[in-house]
């Protein structure tokens, strides 16, 4: 068998090994997430823990099993509780601006949560499509709020365990 052929056959094997080594250093090397600052100081924990206020995810990420973003709550979601809890905090000004007409400082301006775990622009993510295949969303988000690493060895990873193919085109468009 001549060189050139066993290189073809291996190519599938290279690639493979290639972008196993790429999602390694890629993961090894990658600066700490940017966490910045937000409109409201949202807590998490305080809103989802069994002894707290024991929220679904969904009741605020109305999208996560059903369309490609999971997409953020609307100032309007957190006034359904906070006209009543907190109603005077001053770190909740912003969410009476934003969606509560009764107060002085209404503007209607939504509010803008800043991303900070976004993907690149070129990789192709679908919660629907994860959804369906059964996970739940602490599987890729187990503390939201903090730094979850969503790299291409942790997409990749699972995608082999899964026996699903993992082309490059199958995430990168
Ligand atoms: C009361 C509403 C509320 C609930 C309930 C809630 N979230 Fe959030 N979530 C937010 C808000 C507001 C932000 C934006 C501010 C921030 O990043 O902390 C956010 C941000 C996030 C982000 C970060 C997105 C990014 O790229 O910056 C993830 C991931 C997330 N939530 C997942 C979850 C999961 C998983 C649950 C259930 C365990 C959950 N959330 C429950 C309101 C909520
Ligand atoms: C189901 C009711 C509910 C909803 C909806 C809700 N909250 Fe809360 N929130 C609470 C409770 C309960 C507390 C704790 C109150 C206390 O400390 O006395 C709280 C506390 C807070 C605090 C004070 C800091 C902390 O974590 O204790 C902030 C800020 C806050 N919420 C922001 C938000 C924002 C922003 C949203 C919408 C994205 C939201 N909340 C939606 C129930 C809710
Ligand atoms: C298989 C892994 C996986 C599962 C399961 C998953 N997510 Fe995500 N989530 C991601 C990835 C990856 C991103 C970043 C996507 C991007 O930036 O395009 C993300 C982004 C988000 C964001 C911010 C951007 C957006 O989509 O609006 C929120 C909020 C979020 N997820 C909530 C949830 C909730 C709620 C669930 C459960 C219903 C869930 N996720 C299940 C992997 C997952
Ligand atoms: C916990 C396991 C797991 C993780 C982590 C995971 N996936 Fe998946 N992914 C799956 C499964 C299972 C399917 C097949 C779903 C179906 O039945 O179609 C899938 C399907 C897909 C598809 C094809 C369906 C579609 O959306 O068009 C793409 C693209 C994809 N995943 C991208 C990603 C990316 C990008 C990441 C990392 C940011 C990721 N996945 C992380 C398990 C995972
Ligand atoms: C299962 C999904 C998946 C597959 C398959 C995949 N990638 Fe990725 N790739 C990702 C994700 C997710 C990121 C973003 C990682 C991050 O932001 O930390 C990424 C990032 C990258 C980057 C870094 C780009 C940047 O913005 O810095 C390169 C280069 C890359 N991939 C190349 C490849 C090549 C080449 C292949 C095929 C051999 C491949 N990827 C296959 C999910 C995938």
């Amino acid at each position: 068998m001549s060189c050139r052929h066993t290189v073809l056959r291996l190519l599938p094997v290279l690639t493979i090994a290639a972008a196993c080594l790429a999602g390694i250093y890629y993961r090894a090397y990658s600066p700490p997430r940017y966490t910045p600052a937000q409109p409201v100081p949202f807590d998490h924990a305080t809103h989802t823990d069994a002894d707290k206020a024991n929220m679904d995810c969904l009741a605020c990420h109305r999208g996560g099993e059903t369309q490609p973003a999971a997409g953020m709550p609307p100032a309007s979601t957190c006034l359904d509780c906070h006209r009543h809890i907190l109603a005077d905090d001053p770190r909740l000004l912003p969410l009476h601006a934003a969606a509560n007409p009764d107060s002085p400082i209404y503007t209607s301006d939504p509010l803008r949560w800043v991303r900070s775990q976004a993907l690149p622009a070129h990789v192709h993510f679908n919660h629907a499509a994860h959804a369906k295949a059964g996970y739940a969303c602490e599987r890729c988000h187990p503390n939201p709020g903090s730094a979850t690493d969503h790299s291409m060895s942790t997409c990749i990873e699972c995608h082999r365990t899964e026996n699903l193919g993992t082309a490059c085109s199958d995430c990168h468009h």
